[in-house]
């Protein structure tokens, strides 16, 4: 069955000849989930009934007695179990009548409390509903005699089970059903007037049933009146059909109110359309709240999508390394968020203005933006003159710039305003702007300028403070990245002015070669030494100290004299590198290293290497027949960790071998045995170090070795030290 729940009920038409009456009412009240009844005020007999309402007495054939209608749907006033038995209990005690007996006899009923009989399986309790009726008297003749009758649902389990608990609650539904403006139009009339208006129409608009009567109901809208709501309007009286609707109209004094309209049409007999009967509401107060929640909403979406933007930012540009990045940057996150095209300059270490970074949300679509962007760049920074905005903003003249209008910035410029690049910049498209500095500690950088052509809506506030954050962190990490390229360019200067000049010494050829590493962030700490040891042979030094940076380019340094000043009396490789633990140690030098230190002692059948590793990689010995093999034994603790180790632990002693003359000796750091392979291995590196060697020539010199190998070195993303040292053949 349909019930007062169904809210189906809110799209049904009314069919348009039922034979239930000369007149029928459409299904539509303020909540379409209501009943609606016609009452015959005459005949004291029901003459229509929409769905809802035939649900609740589905054997009644209309028209129908008021009582036989109450007895069908089983009505009853609230605490009694037939409304036609209470009526008549009330009528036999003198007192009210029930309500709907006294809508038959023509009073209007403001909103009472009843009960019906429930037809859903689900339960047998009776369900409360509450009951209003409005005597048609004044609407147009034919209904003049006639009562509207609407039962709306007290959708409350509690409020059903307890009538004395609900009475409070269902009087002030009541009240409130009072409030719900009802009208009738007159189709067969030109414009079709209102005929029809109840008191609560005056309450809602302040226009009296007289102002009222005999005009179109659009008296009550104006200009802000939406005009979709009007067409969506008039496209279902043109169709006859019901329609639900919101729409803003205006009351008599002016002020304006949001009205949800329900109307449906009303048919004769014969099924044509005379009527409508309107249902109007003021819902005001709930569409301000939903469009203060929707502005909520839509605030907080604003503002998600830029902290999400500007936390996306903020990592991306951690990743920076260089100013050239962090220039790009700002403009990929700008453009095309913030505006059309932007316009980035900086200043360079001397203080000058670098060619500006243009980025264009078409430049990569459309050829003719290119080329106005190409020719733009040709022009500046040269013809940026002073009373530029961007020069206003870059001078530190002007903190941030916002230009509503560029036009008429322009304008009252005047001539100083006229030149080649204004004009090629409004070519562009240059409605609105809005101009930040790069600041940072240091000062201003350089500045942003965000452009907005015509196919943008105008920069909000939003808008504005986005620029300005966005350019806020893009300069205080364009400092950073100046910062870090300064202290990188030094750190490599000071590596290579630490590096030795190679010694000239009878009977070996040496060569070596330090290649900066390409990620210029591991710039510093490898180093090669090779010197004369003072009772003759030399003393070959590779060694990394640990970290990247400018103090431990400086802490090599110092490393490398220490090994140098340790080793130079001739002394044992592992006594060398003990006595630079212990010192270390001693002197609290806060340094880690590995390194392998070796000396090699020419005779006449060759020389005698010895040699002893504090963690390094191992050397390659390329004898003189090419074959190469590893020098992996003598292997102890990296330096500056002896304070961690057990306490009387030693280096092992040196390893030592005879090498015949045409040996070649290969020292190196990780860096070169790592670049062999996307994720450092060891062993991975060292045999392709070893198969590289063996398969040079026999007579390879030094230089080609260090050549040969370091240019192999495809993925030096480390730096590499490499020296190679060959016995010479006597003769
Ligand atoms: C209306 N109309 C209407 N319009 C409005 O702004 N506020 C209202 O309360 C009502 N109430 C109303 C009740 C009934 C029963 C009908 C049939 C219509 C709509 C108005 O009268 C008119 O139909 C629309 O403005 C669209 O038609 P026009 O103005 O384009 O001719």
């Amino acid at each position: 069955m349909t019930s007062l729940d169904d809210a189906d009920a809110r799209a049904v038409d009314p069919s348009p000849d039922d034979g239930l009456g000369s007149v029928l009412l459409p299904n539509v009240v303020h909540e379409a989930s209501a009943g609606v009844l016609i009452v015959d005020l005459t005949e004291r007999s029901v003459v229509f009934a929409n769905d809802v309402a035939r649900g609740l007495a589905p054997q009644a054939t209309l028209p129908i007695s008021v009582d036989d209608w109450s007895a069908a749907a089983g009505l009853a006033d609230l605490g009694s179990d037939n409304l036609v038995e209470a009526t008549a209990t009330a009528v036999s005690l003198g007192g009210g009548v029930g309500s709907l007996m006294r809508i038959a006899q023509g009073e209007p009923v403001t909103g009472e409390a009843i009960t019906a009989r429930r037809r859903t399986a689900a339960s047998d309790a009776r369900e409360t509903l509450w009951v209003l009726g409005l005597p048609l008297a004044g609407a147009f003749e034919s209904m003049a005699s006639l009562a509207l009758v609407v039962f709306l649902p007290a959708r409350n389990a509690e409020l059903a089970a307890g009538a004395q608990e609900s009475a409070v609650d269902l009087r002030d539904r009541a009240v409130l059903a009072t409030r719900a403006s009802f009208t009738i139009t007159d189709q067969r009339q030109p414009d079709s007037p209102l005929v029809w208006v109840n008191p609560a129409f005056t309450a809602m608009t302040g226009y009296s049933f007289e102002e009222a009567i005999g005009h179109n109901c659009r008296f009550l809208q104006g200009e802000h009146t939406d005009p979709e709501a009007l067409a969506e309007i008039r496209s279902c009286l043109a169709t006859n059909r019901s329609l639900t609707t919101t729409l803003l109209n205006y009351r008599k004094d002016g002020s304006t109110f949001w009205n949800e309209l329900s109307i449906s049409p009303v048919r004769d007999s014969a099924g044509n359309v005379t009527n409508f009967v309107g249902v109007q509401a003021d819902v005001t107060a709930r569409v301000e709240a939903q469009q203060a929640r929707n502005e909520a909403f839509s605030q907080a979406a604003r503002a998600g999508d830029r902290l999400a933007l500007l936390a996306d930012f903020t990592s991306r540009m951690a990743l920076s390394q260089h100013p050239s990045q962090v220039v790009a940057l700002l403009a990929d996150v700008l453009v095309p968020r913030a505006g059309t095209w932007c316009v980035i300059f900086t200043y360079d270490e001397s203080g000058r203005l670098t060619r500006p970074l243009i980025a264009h949300e078409r430049a990569g679509t459309d050829p003719a933006v290119a080329a106005q962007v190409a020719r733009l760049l040709d022009l500046l920074p040269d013809r940026l003159t002073e009373v530029s905005p961007l020069w206003q903003v870059l001078s530190g003249e002007t903190r941030q710039l916002v230009i509503e209008d560029y036009d008429t910035l322009l304008e009252a410029q005047g001539d100083a305003g006229r030149s080649p690049v204004t004009t090629l910049v409004r070519d562009i498209g240059a409605r609105g702007m809005v101009i930040a500095p790069l600041m940072a500690r240091g000062g201003i950088l350089g500045a942003v300028a965000v452009l907005s052509d015509a196919t943008r809506p105008a920069s909000g506030d939003a808008d504005v403070s986005l620029v300005g954050d966005i350019a806020m962190r893009g300069g205080l990490m364009l400092e950073n990245t100046q910062l870090y390229a300064r202290e990188r360019a030094a750190t490599a200067a000071l590596q290579r002015s630490l590096l030795p000049r190679l010694p000239t010494i009878d009977g070996l050829e040496i060569a070596a070669r330090y290649i900066p590493a390409t990620d210029e962030a591991a710039v510093g700490g490898d180093w090669y030494d090779v010197f004369s040891l003072r009772g003759g042979g030399v003393g070959v030094v590779v060694g990394d100290v640990m970290g990247h940076n400018y103090d431990s380019a400086a802490r090599m340094g110092k490393l490398s004299t220490i090994v140098r000043a340790y080793g130079w009396p001739g002394t044992e490789p592992h006594l060398t590198l003990t006595a630079v633990d212990e010192l270390l140690e001693g002197s609290g030098m806060d340094v880690l290293a590995t390194c392998t230190y070796a000396t090699l002692k020419l005779d006449a059948d060759g020389g005698a290497l010895c040699y002893s590793s504090a963690g390094h990689p191992p050397a390659i010995l390329r004898r003189p027949d090419g074959h190469a093999c590893t020098l992996d034994e003598g292997r102890g603790p990296m330096l500056g960790v002896s304070r961690l180790l057990p306490s009387g632990a030693q280096r092992p002693g040196d390893q030592c071998l005879d090498l015949t003359p045409g040996s070649t000796l290969i020292m190196f750091t990780d860096g070169l045995v790592d670049s062999f392979a996307a994720e450092p291995d060891l062993d991975v590196g060292i045999k392709e170090l070893r198969r590289l060697t063996s398969e040079l020539p026999i007579n390879a010199s030094p230089r080609l070795v260090v050549d040969t190998l370091s240019d192999a070195a495809a993925l030096n993303k480390d730096d590499v030290a490499v020296v190679a040292i060959r016995i010479l053949d006597p003769a």
